[in-house]
């Protein structure tokens, strides 16, 4: 056989083993109860604390800004230190205990990275759009601190840096407005916003004043208060959000800099999925797979995790 056939035959069976392994199906002989199990554990801890499917949905942005959707985020210390992330990312418990659920049913079969891929997913379902969650990621055995402060967005940046931010990681302009779109659920504290409320003319002054109410102007004080990312609809996933930019009550500096002048790029989109909800449905579910599809470590890569928290 001609070497250039060779090559192709085997470029051809190494396509056919990684889509084998990437796929909606993954665990359907494996694990069949594995996604029921993480669907009730998701619907439990939300309905005891509605805050928390913003808290999930998070938590699989930051897996998979560092290292691809890895269960890096999980692992104790390392990224859980990074500035983005100490004292603001929720949820390691919830998972910790699907992941308990999913053991019991299944020994060492389901990833830390499935899990919370999947989890993301159905925070987001009650309201708002659904995706089909491709599976197989497995989980790594590191996790950077380093990597996470270089590769997650603060909410100081601008466009052109949150786009260089996202477009490392393959997303373009609309999956990056639409996936800010998940700030239409979840808080923020007022350490993330406080400037924004004093020093930045954007703002409407009605939702200024209403903000500094409960996030005071001398630095450290009432730096943990929290404030809804959507103050028109705080739990509920919709297009509200997009509305809310275009009256600039945006409450992070990163929101309301994706609308400041009309005509923008980014501003075209935004009127689009504040015009039309089936757009920006459309637009996050297409969005969400792209970044759950973010560099997953595919066997025999990476490890399946027994404790989400731990690599052993
Ligand atoms: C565009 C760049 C982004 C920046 C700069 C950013 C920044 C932030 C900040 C500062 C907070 C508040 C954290 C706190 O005060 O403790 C937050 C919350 C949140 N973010 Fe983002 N974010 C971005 C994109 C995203 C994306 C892509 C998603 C998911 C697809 C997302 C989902 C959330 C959710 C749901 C919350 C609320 C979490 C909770 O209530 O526990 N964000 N974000
Ligand atoms: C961005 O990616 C989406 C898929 O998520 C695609 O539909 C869209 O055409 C892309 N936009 C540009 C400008 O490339």
């Amino acid at each position: 056989m001609a070497s250039s056939s060779l090559s192709v035959v085997l470029l051809l069976c190494l396509a056919a083993a990684a889509s084998a392994q990437i796929s909606p199906t993954f665990y359907d002989a494996s694990c069949p109860v594995a996604l029921a199990t993480i669907k009730s554990g998701v619907a439990a801890a939300v309905s005891s604390d509605p805050r928390m499917a913003a808290s999930l949905l998070r938590l699989h942005f930051h897996d998979c800004f560092v290292q691809g959707c890895d269960a890096s985020v999980l692992l104790a210390g390392n990224e859980r230190n990074a500035f983005g992330n100490v004292g603001s990312l929720r949820g390691f418990d919830v998972i910790e205990k699907i992941k308990s659920d999913v053991e019991r049913a299944c020994k060492r079969v389901v990833s830390c990275a499935d899990i919370l891929a999947v989890a993301a997913r159905d925070s987001v379902v009650v309201g708002g759009p659904s995706w089909t969650v491709s599976l197989g990621r497995r989980d790594s055995d590191t996790a950077s601190e380093t990597l996470a402060n270089r590769d997650l967005p603060p909410p100081s940046l601008g466009v052109a840096d949150l786009n260089t931010r996202f477009a490392a990681k393959g997303l373009n302009l609309t999956d990056m407005v639409a996936l800010s779109g998940a700030h239409t659920i979840g808080r923020a504290q007022c350490r993330n916003f406080r400037s924004r409320l004093y020093n930045e003319a954007n703002i409407d002054p009605d939702f200024a004043t209403a903000r500094m109410a409960t996030c005071p102007q001398p630095l450290g004080s009432g730096d943990g208060n929290l404030a809804p990312l959507d103050a028109t609809t705080p739990d509920t996933f919709n297009n509200d959000y997009f509305v809310n930019l275009k009256l600039n009550k945006g409450l992070l500096h990163s929101d309301q800099v994706l609308y400041a002048v009309a005509g923008g790029a980014t501003e075209e989109i935004i009127d689009g999925f504040a015009s039309n909800p089936d757009a920006f449905s459309n637009a996050f579910a297409a969005a969400m797979v792209k970044m759950g599809n973010i560099s997953p470590l595919i066997f025999p890569q990476g490890l399946i995790r027994r404790t989400c928290s731990k690599t052993t």
